[in-house]
């Protein structure tokens, strides 16, 4: 798959505390949005922009306690992606990095921008000396074909894992990846 060139060419920040409460407006947007699209991301609808400020408001005190790092991308001037690296804080698991909240506009989405956010997370979680990549999704969605092209192992499926946001229980997929080149 080519990604857009016009956005494949657009690199992923990374917002630390402050650039991410800046702009925090535009990150509970794309919450609201992914949420009003039907996609399981621990909400339940109704789910509002204050919700979402909710949301990222304790999300944003966890990046700046380096709990958290939040990859975003920006296109046309405004966010329209974002996914974040939770490093395992186990002294066990220092090797593991759970992966979380892959989103992206409903307007901006089939353009590469997820591909691209999933390039930047590998990228990062190497920087970090992290090998062990984890996650999950909605069996069957955009992101579980996503997942799959981009190579993580399924580790399974949970029948009834987790609601979409209007109450029907779905499947969920559980993924990993061992980073081949990673030190550890
Ligand atoms: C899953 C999600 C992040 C994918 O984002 P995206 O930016 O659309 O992803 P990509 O563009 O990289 O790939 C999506 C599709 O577009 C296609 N595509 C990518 N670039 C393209 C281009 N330039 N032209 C046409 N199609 C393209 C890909 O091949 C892929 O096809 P597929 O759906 O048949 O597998 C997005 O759908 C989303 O935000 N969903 C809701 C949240 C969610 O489920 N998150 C994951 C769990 S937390």
């Amino acid at each position: 798959m080519i990604a857009n060139p016009s956005v494949s060419s657009q690199k992923p920040i990374k917002l630390d505390a402050n650039a991410a409460a800046g702009r925090s407006e535009e990150l509970a947007g794309i919450l609201v949005d992914a949420v009003a699209g039907g996609t399981s991301v621990n909400f339940l609808w109704p789910f509002g922009l204050p919700d979402a400020r909710r949301y990222w408001d304790r999300v944003i005190a966890r990046i700046g306690a380096g709990e958290i790092l939040l990859l975003a991308i920006e296109s046309g001037g405004r966010l329209v992606g974002t996914v974040q690296l939770i490093p395992a804080p186990q002294p066990n698991q220092d090797h593991r990095v759970d992966i979380s909240k892959l989103l992206v506009l409903r307007s901006a989405r089939q353009q590469g921008i997820a591909t691209v956010l999933m390039q930047a997370v590998e990228a990062e979680a190497r920087r970090l000396g992290r090998s062990l990549l984890v996650l999950d999704t909605e069996t069957g969605s955009a992101a579980d074909r996503l997942y799959r092209r981009l190579g993580y192992q399924v580790l399974g499926i949970m029948p009834r894992h987790a609601r979409l946001p209007g109450g029907e229980l779905a499947d969920t997929t559980f993924f990993f990846k061992h980073l081949p080149d990673a030190s550890q």
